[in-house]
């Protein structure tokens, strides 16, 4: 078997870097070790930025994300039950995001692949990548107890955060850096309406708490828990009452109870391997790099990653030039980068860490207090949340 770009994992990363090189009339094979309904089922990204709403635009992949997603102009902050907004739209000039289930960007993306020529194969076992450092790389994998290989010019490496793609790379020519943060999210979905037309991040003496919707009928919230917390000891009640305590009064006023259909803790982690790309391996996604999910970055990294590479492939493809695809691993770091620290510093400002002394507790209250009367302040949070423009990056990158 042959192909020009062998992609593993089916994820956002996989799927919509697959979409866009088959466009491009370039051949590709998508590797995805589970079955289609364990990816879509997967309850994880609710906000997308206008990047990736664009590239699914760009696609024709987003008719029903127009019908379906519910753009939003701002969100609120509540501080101890206090609360105030951040005006998006207002601060940014105009730019907004769009809430929209990373489940039905997954059912969008397989949807569409069959009519499109596109390749997936599901349930592919012992995934192996050989000869990355040569100019002719495989994959090999077993399926139904038979094995297959695939050699290609290239592979893309986005199967998240434990894959085995940067497992490939020899440890002594990437450099990790990681931070894990001493608690996880317990979320919760719910067939009831959402407590507020925009979402609400609440950093209260109890702990983080967020709620966020799916839809105008289906809710979806978040509390910050002990990373060993039993889920059997958070019943339905008990959620209900603590997002109650944390959100504030304005918030229970409005908050509509009823039993949860999904509930489950998520670890929160800060992590990139640099550089991104070792041979003829390109990694991109949750594969690359991880952010807390409090600034809503994982899932638009991973779309501006694959933007990024699929211009570099495309180009090359076309000139046989190989200089953007010497760059991939600079231009799409300058923007993790600054998702990271964003990402990191409004889980610092949100959550409450166990090592936390009062005088930690008050500073996080006087940047609260900051930012509710700081334009400034605001416009800098207001920025990175919808996302920094995917231009210019080279220009301010450290030497
Ligand atoms: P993944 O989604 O992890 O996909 C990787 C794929 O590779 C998987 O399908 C996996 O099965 C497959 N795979 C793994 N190993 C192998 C192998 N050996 N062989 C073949 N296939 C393999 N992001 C946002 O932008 N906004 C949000 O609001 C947001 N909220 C989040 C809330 C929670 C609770 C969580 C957990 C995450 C959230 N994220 C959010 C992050 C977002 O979900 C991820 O960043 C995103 O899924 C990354 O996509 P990916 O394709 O890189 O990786
Ligand atoms: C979600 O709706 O799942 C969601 C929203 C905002 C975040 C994280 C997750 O920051």
């Amino acid at each position: 078997m042959k192909t020009q770009v062998a992609i593993i994992g089916a994820g956002p990363a996989g799927m919509m870097l697959a979409h866009m090189l088959k466009r491009a009339g370039i051949d590709c094979l998508v590797l995805e070790r589970r079955d289609r309904a364990y990816v879509e089922g997967r309850v994880r990204a609710g906000v997308l930025e206008q990047t990736t709403v664009s590239i699914l635009e760009n696609l024709g992949l987003a008719d029903r994300l127009k019908r379906e997603g519910l753009p939003h102009d701002g969100f609120s902050i509540s501080c101890d039950g206090k609360q105030f907004r951040i005006d998006l739209a207002g601060l940014t000039s105009g730019s907004r995001v769009t809430v929209y289930g990373q489940q039905e960007v997954m059912k969008d993306l397989f949807d569409a692949a069959p009519a499109r020529g596109l390749d997936v194969v599901f349930d592919a076992e012992n995934v192996a990548l050989h000869d990355i450092d040569s100019s002719s790389p495989s994959v090999s994998w077993t399926k139904d107890g038979r094995s297959h290989r695939v050699a290609c010019a290239f592979i893309a490496g986005c199967d998240g955060y434990h894959g085995v793609s940067r497992a490939a790379i020899p440890a002594t020519v990437i450099s990790e850096h990681e931070k894990a943060y001493p608690f996880g999210w317990l979320g919760i979905l719910a067939e009831v309406p959402p407590c507020s037309h925009e979402l609400i991040y609440a950093s209260h003496e109890r702990g983080f708490a967020l709620a966020s919707m799916r839809s105008q009928s289906r809710s979806r919230y978040y509390i910050q828990v002990g990373l060993d917390e039993d889920i059997e000891a958070w019943p339905d009640d008990r959620v209900w009452d603590e997002l109650a305590a944390r959100l504030g009064p304005d918030a229970d006023a409005h908050m509509k109870r009823g039993p949860s259909f999904e509930k489950s803790v998520a670890p929160l982690r800060s992590y990139v391997c640099e550089p991104m790309r070792y041979g003829r391996l390109f990694l991109a996604g949750d594969a690359a790099h991880i952010v807390p999910p409090t600034g809503a970055k994982g899932l638009n990294l991973a779309s501006s990653d694959v933007l990024f590479l699929a211009e570099a492939l495309i180009t090359h493809n076309k000139t046989g030039s190989t200089s953007a695809l010497d760059e991939y691993s600079q231009r799409a770091l300058a923007r993790v980068w600054k998702a990271e620290r964003f990402s990191w510093w409004f889980t610092h400002l949100t959550h409450r860490f166990p090592t936390s002394t009062s005088l930690e507790r008050k500073l996080q209250i006087a940047e609260m207090d900051y930012l509710a009367g700081s334009v400034a302040a605001r416009t800098a949070l207001a920025e990175n949340y919808v996302g920094l423009p995917l231009a210019g990056e080279l220009h301010h990158r450290p030497r």
